[in-house]
């Protein structure tokens, strides 16, 4: 039987570069290993209509709680039906974005109960934790500048505020669990970041 893979996430606010590392990690690795790529929320059939929902800004009336469960039930079935199969078949999986996301935006950027959201990510993940989280911090303004060309979705759309408020909770996951997850700086230049997450991961292989 083969090994069990290994489950890396890509964490941080919105333009800190994550989409940018997945898709170098994926150009550097994809020879060396067997590798999923994911995103979140998406990366099933079913998933992408409800990413569709979430980010789709005439999409108004989402109140915190419903857009909380509707991350959670793209987490659910991006667990079962791709992360989990993947793992057992000894792939490596990277996924930009994965529960961290959940404490951050929902908790800290909306302000839901922290542990009502620890609960729900339990509840969706199974109790499926990244073996290696990498979170790119970035300081908001910068990330908004990043930013500037791209059309915003619905929480894309949402001020320096709330992105700040979204960068302490990562800031405090980190603290809490500095094992698993690595704090990069998001201001490196794409090579430099590349070569740190690739050493994080060494770790792991
Ligand atoms: N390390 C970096 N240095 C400079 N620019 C970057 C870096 N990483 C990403 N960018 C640029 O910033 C923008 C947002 O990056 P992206 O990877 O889409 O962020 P995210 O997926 O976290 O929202 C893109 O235009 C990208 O080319
Ligand atoms: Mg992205």
């Amino acid at each position: 039987m083969k090994a069990r893979g290994k489950f890396i996430s890509l964490e941080g606010i919105d333009g800190c570069g994550k989409t940018t590392l997945r898709e170098q990690l994926h150009d550097y690795l994809k020879d060396k290993f067997e590798i999923l790529i994911l995103r979140e929320p998406g990366g099933t059939e079913v998933s992408e209509k409800i990413r569709d929902m979430l980010l789709d800004v005439r999409n108004v009336g989402i109140k915190s709680r419903t857009e909380a469960f509707l991350y959670a039930a793209s987490r659910s079935q991006l667990v079962e039906e791709m992360i989990l199969p993947a793992l057992q078949e000894g792939k490596m999986v990277i996924a930009d974005r994965f529960m961290d996301s959940t404490i951050a935006y929902q908790g800290y950027g909306r302000g839901l109960d922290i542990e009502f959201l620890m609960k729900l990510n339990e509840l969706c993940t199974g109790g499926l934790k990244p073996d290696l989280t990498l979170l790119l911090d970035i300081d908001p303004e910068e990330g908004q500048r990043r930013r500037n060309k791209d059309v915003p979705d619905r929480l894309e759309k949402e001020g320096l505020e709330f992105q700040s408020r979204v960068r302490i909770g990562y800031l405090a996951l980190q603290r809490a669990e500095p094992d698993r997850i690595k704090l990069l700086n998001g201001g490196d230049s794409i090579i430099e970041l590349r070569g740190q997450a690739l050493q994080h991961m060494s770790v792991l292989l």
